[in-house]
């Protein structure tokens, strides 16, 4: 037996792994590595926060409505702090957009970089306090202006990331990059600190056999909807689709990432942009779907096509398997024509 016993004395980091890859980029300067080995360490600080936080009273409501309006839990707040704080200092950012600040946020002078980075913090809020699995997602573009960025540079579409992904905080802490060559999966060994490579070269089934929305919505859905959610539940050749619906988008997509089948959140007739934000929560999970085989679209064109109009705004998603995406475009495409 080895001296070394069930420990690899050559695993594959994470920071291993993003300076191996740097090191195939001719032109790289290292920034995007540093980048990267920043968000690692605002990941391991939110993971150590999620499993602590019943013990450390960072459940409840922090007291303070984000831009949406909705209710910002305690973590919310540690985990926005977290990435800004984080970003700031990593001299590698020019420009940063949260879903929990209303503007963007320029960085000092002194200490911009060339990225800009697009956080979703903390996602799946209304999980936390059922210790229910919840997330970060972030997507990195690189800026335009050769001056002071400006909100232009935080508006370009998803096409134009140069790295996008997400933690989820689940059973295990999970982290899945893209940098624009395939997707990997790294999942966190609490007993050293380290993200090890465990998913190399993901790729999403060309088809699955679960469908995952929010079914209560089901009277405000369009036609279109209705009818593909139909022909999953009752086919009239083979098997029902099982439904699954955690209410975390980093959790439903990596489900879908893993297992294949089909995430939507559609238009509903009173959120007729449907409910999760192009920049930090489609785009990225679009980048890395497609990454992996699959499709992201809002039901006319892919997620990545879309040209963002304000930092916020909402856009309707279909993700997941191509054959199963293909299935409710289809569908969509029926209506639009009739
Ligand atoms: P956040 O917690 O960042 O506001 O995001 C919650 C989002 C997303 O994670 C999930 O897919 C969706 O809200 C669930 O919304 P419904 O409760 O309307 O289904
Ligand atoms: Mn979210
Ligand atoms: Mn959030």
């Amino acid at each position: 037996m080895s001296s070394a016993g069930t420990i690899d004395t050559n695993c594959m980091t994470l920071t291993r792994f993003v300076l191996a890859e740097q090191r195939r980029a001719p032109d790289a300067t290292g920034d995007m590595t540093l980048l990267l080995t920043t968000i690692q360490a605002a990941v391991k600080a939110i993971s150590s926060a999620v499993r602590k936080a019943g013990l450390a009273k960072l459940y409840g409501i922090a007291g303070q409505t984000n831009v949406q309006g909705e209710e910002v839990k305690k973590l919310d707040v540690l985990a926005n702090d977290l990435f800004i704080n984080l970003m700031r200092s990593s001299y590698t950012t020019c420009l940063l957009v949260s879903e929990e600040n209303e503007n963007v946020i320029e960085v000092e002078t002194e200490k911009q970089g060339k990225y800009i980075i697009c956080f979703d913090p903390l996602d799946g809020s209304s999980n936390i306090d059922c210790l229910v699995s919840i997330g970060s997602i972030f997507g990195i573009y690189k800026r335009l202006s050769k001056s002071n960025p400006t909100v232009e540079d935080a508006l370009q579409p998803g096409k134009s990331l140069v790295a996008a992904g997400y933690a989820l905080y689940g059973s295990a802490t999970a982290l899945v990059l893209s940098t624009g060559q395939g997707v990997n999966g790294f999942m966190l060994d609490p007993a050293i600190g380290e993200f090890i490579l465990t998913d190399p070269k993901m790729t999403v089934p060309s088809r699955g056999k679960i469908y995952s929305i929010n079914e209560g919505y089901a009277g405000t859905w369009d036609d279109a909807v209705k009818e593909y959610v139909e022909s999953k539940k009752n086919p009239k050749t083979g098997k029902p689709y099982g439904a699954r619906y955690i209410g975390s988008m980093v959790a439903d997509v990596h489900r879908t990432l893993k297992y294949g089948g089909i995430f939507m959140y559609p238009a509903t007739k009173d959120a007729p942009s449907g409910k999760l934000r192009l920049l930090y929560e489609c785009n990225p999970m679009g980048y890395i779907m497609e990454q992996a085989g699959g499709i992201a679209s809002n039901g006319s064109i892919s997620i990545l096509d879309i040209e963002p109009k304000n930092i916020h705004e909402r856009s309707p998603i279909f993700l997941g398997s191509k054959d199963d995406v293909n299935d409710v475009l289809a569908v969509i495409a029926k209506y639009k024509k009739a």
